[in-house]
């Protein structure tokens, strides 16, 4: 019956061109069924033509709209998937890394500096001994050099792997006149077994501020600042110490909230944490540079990145940092 037919047009659906063709021949083709319920529609009864009229208008109609909007969607869709392939596709999500954690620990370390006026300043992991050892006050045969465990290259003693990034700083002040207000982040070599705590090679930021009238003072309030910025709310502790670059020299220990185990672990339990070295720059120092100390004074710092991004993510061991496990790695996907 005609309501049959109209329900099946209005059900018809393809993205075949030859069906869609089949359907329009079938339906509105010169033999089609249109056509023949035209020809009946003389044979109707009176009474009836009236509503048998209107029915076949409207299969005609949804006939041909169905075929037109049919006909549209297979051409549009071989419009896009002609030269350039289907453009419909969702596209394919490209694997984004993940910085690495003593990159992420370095850049904020950097910008919490940046911040008070201080640049970044960098130099050669492969030293001479003048700028690792002998510039900063440590002549040979001193016997602070054995603090620091050298790899030497073998056929020349006066060049090795930098022991601390310090090196960077001497280079920084024979190059430029105070004020100098500069961080200096590397790699450093230590001639040390490897183990959970320890490896041959780390990573530190060292800073230096030189100019007229630096105190202890001042220092003291810019590792305040730092660590309040670096650990959140936090207390620190310095304990006199030696180093022979700097004089008076202290060791800074930082209080921070304990909530973990590890936390208690990593501080040995006495709640503070030893996380770095400073100390006013030793006056030689600033001689062996060419600046005056009678002028000039100034502060200095240095702090291993590796202890504190063990620290902050609570990673057991100081060999995950190196190992380039990517399971390890992948989970500083969020961190910038
Ligand atoms: N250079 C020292 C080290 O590697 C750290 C330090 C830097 C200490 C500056 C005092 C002043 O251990």
């Amino acid at each position: 019956t005609l309501k049959q037919h109209l329900a099946e047009v209005e059900a018809f659906s393809s993205t075949s061109k030859d069906e869609i063709e089949a359907f329009r021949i079938k339906y509105l083709g010169k033999k089609g069924l249109l056509n023949s319920f035209f020809a009946e529609f003389k044979n109707v009864p009176n009474g009836q033509k009236k509503e048998f009229g209107q029915a076949i208008n409207q299969l005609k109609t949804s006939a041909n709209e169905k075929v037109n909007t049919l006909k549209q969607a297979v051409e549009n869709q071989s419009e896009t998937q002609g030269k350039y392939g289907d453009l419909t596709r969702p596209g394919e999500p490209i694997e984004i890394g993940a910085r690495h954690p003593i990159s992420i620990v370095k850049n904020r370390i950097i910008n919490i500096f940046s911040r008070i006026g201080f640049n970044v300043s960098e130099g050669p992991e492969i030293e001479d001994d003048w700028h690792n050892f002998t510039a900063l006050n440590l002549p040979e045969y001193h016997p602070a050099r054995d603090m620091q465990d050298t790899f030497f290259i073998q056929t020349d003693p006066d060049i090795l792997l930098r022991t601390h990034t310090s090196s960077v700083q001497v280079r920084y002040m024979e190059n430029n006149r105070p004020p100098i207000r500069t961080i200096s982040p590397g790699r450093v070599y230590r001639n040390e077994a490897i183990s959970a705590r320890s490896h041959c090679f780390f990573h530190q930021v060292e800073g230096l501020y030189v100019d007229k009238d630096v105190s202890f003072a001042d220092l003291k309030q810019t590792l305040q600042y730092f660590t309040s910025e670096m650990f959140g709310k936090s207390k620190i502790r310095l304990r006199p110490s030696y180093f022979p670059f700097t004089e008076p020299s202290a060791e800074v220990d930082v209080y921070w909230g304990l909530e973990t185990e590890t936390d208690y672990k990593m501080t040995k339990g006495t709640g503070w944490l030893e996380i770095m070295g400073c100390g006013m720059v030793d006056p030689n120092v600033l001689q062996n540079c060419g600046i005056d100390p009678e002028v000039y004074s100034g502060f200095a710092f240095g702090m291993g990145i590796d202890r504190i991004a063990l620290l902050l993510h609570q990673i057991p061991d100081i060999r995950l940092l190196s190992e380039n496990d990517i399971r390890f790695l992948d989970q500083f996907k969020s961190s910038l």
